[in-house]
């Protein structure tokens, strides 16, 4: 029989788990001295990616290159700039006139129908354009439009340097609301710990509102099922104690948790951490090293503002918005109309460094893809069709867990509810 990394053993390899970086309160920062330097280093982060990685370098600050305009006066030199996009109009042509600004001077520029990047584009972009001034140097026409995309040849780390266990996600467990799929969830743990195929998993990714909370929205009590919080994660704690030894949990927050709703999201709190018997607790997002392998766990609540701007971008297809977070290289590319962010010294919030696996939850949806070496999935949900989905008319994925190999990056999906339900 030929070698497969899926009938590997997971309790033959040690856990090995390091967490990124930590989540915080703000530190003191005043709301608008606090937004201010949120998009300072956002900007200043995105424009070292495009540097280091991407290979473009601008020409010099926005001040500079209106400064040279000014003196040699030409329309035909070509400027590189990197800015953010601070308006956006959309012109009669189709296309669109935007401003661009750093930290020196701001600009406008003009975007073709044409271009790739004009349905894509979003307030607070971070994006770098070629282009020259028209003639009176009252805008910049852009010849091309980029983010700080991932190259096209990149590939994630895998193959004999790592481990052949595999990684399990699940996400949206919703529990303490009477949505919540206790048969599915029962077919889950007895899948694993019967099946063959669940020994090769030795961690289990659930990406956020593990518990439907509290409060969450006007009448929730009348959708509860468990009305305390605090009860909701003891439920949600004894029931993951059903998982074999051999798989450990890790845990992030979202929007229905009992932490602030305003993203970074910190850690759950060490009172109802205390519940939980060998889960590691992280926050949202959530970067973590899993032997080796970078993962980066997103709740997802970001796509609340996609959806209504980006075309290609609905909650049954949210793994095209996880596509263009890496684009763009940022989890929350607007700044909220849905989504709240918190005005952090540093934008945590940026994906700087490549992950090997991409993970979100909260549209519950389902998907896995590819962009670019990154696999990226959705991860689904064990809670059925509540009333406000129905009213959205939209039907959610429910019931499915995706498995991940990080050394033959193979993924399986596993059904356990049936479609009309
Ligand atoms: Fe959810
Ligand atoms: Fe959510």
């Amino acid at each position: 029989m030929s070698y497969s990394a899926w009938d590997e053993l997971a309790s033959d390899y040690p856990t090995q788990i390091k967490k990124g970086f930590d989540v915080g309160e703000s530190r003191g920062l005043s709301n608008l001295e606090g937004i201010t330097n949120l998009f300072i280093d956002r900007y200043e982060n995105l424009k070292d990616i495009f540097i280091k990685q991407a290979g473009f370098h601008p020409s010099g600050s926005i001040k500079e290159i209106k400064r040279e305009f000014r003196i040699i006066n030409s329309d035909k030199r070509k400027y590189q700039i990197i800015g953010m996009v601070s308006e956006m109009k959309r012109t009669k042509s189709g296309g669109k006139m935007i401003t661009l600004e750093d930290s020196t001077s701001q600009v406008r520029v003009f975007i073709r129908k044409e271009d790739p990047a004009s349905d894509s584009l979003l307030m607070d972009d971070v994006i770098g354009i070629r282009g020259s001034f028209e003639k009176d140097g009252k805008w910049i026409w852009a010849d091309e439009v980029q983010y700080a995309d991932i190259l096209v040849n990149h590939q994630n780390k895998g193959g004999e340097d790592i481990d052949p266990f595999s990684i399990a996600f699940l996400s949206d467990l919703h529990m303490g609301s009477k949505y919540f799929l206790e048969d599915t969830w029962d077919k889950i743990m007895k899948w694993f710990n019967e099946d063959d195929l669940s020994k090769n998993i030795k961690y289990l990714v659930l990406s956020g509102d593990c518990v439907d909370g509290v409060g969450i929205y006007p009448n929730q009590e009348k959708n509860l099922s468990i009305t305390n919080a605090f009860d909701q994660y003891d439920f949600c704690a004894r029931k993951l104690d059903e998982l074999p030894d051999h798989i450990t949990p890790v845990i992030l927050p979202g929007n229905h948790d009992v932490v602030r709703p305003a993203e970074p999201q910190p850690v759950l709190e060490p009172e109802i951490q205390q519940a939980f018997n060998s889960a590691i607790h992280v926050g949202n997002p959530a970067r973590v090293n899993l032997n080796g392998l970078d993962l980066l766990s997103y709740h997802g609540k970001s796509m609340d503002d996609l959806v209504p701007h980006l075309d290609d971008v609905t909650y049954g297809t949210s793994i095209q918005g996880m596509k263009h977070m890496l684009k763009k290289r940022h989890l929350a590319p607007m700044w909220g109309e849905r989504n709240a962010l918190s005005p952090e010294e540093s934008d945590q919030l940026v994906i700087r460094d490549i992950p090997d696996i991409f993970v979100t939850g909260h549209t519950h949806s389902h998907a896995v893809n590819w962009y670019r070496g990154v696999p990226c999935i959705v991860s689904s949900t064990v809670q059925g069709q509540t009333d406000f989905m129905q009213m959205l008319g939209y039907s959610s994925m429910k019931g499915y867990l995706t498995l991940y190999n990080g050394q033959n990056r193979e993924s399986k999906v596993l059904k356990f509810h049936p479609n009309d339900s």
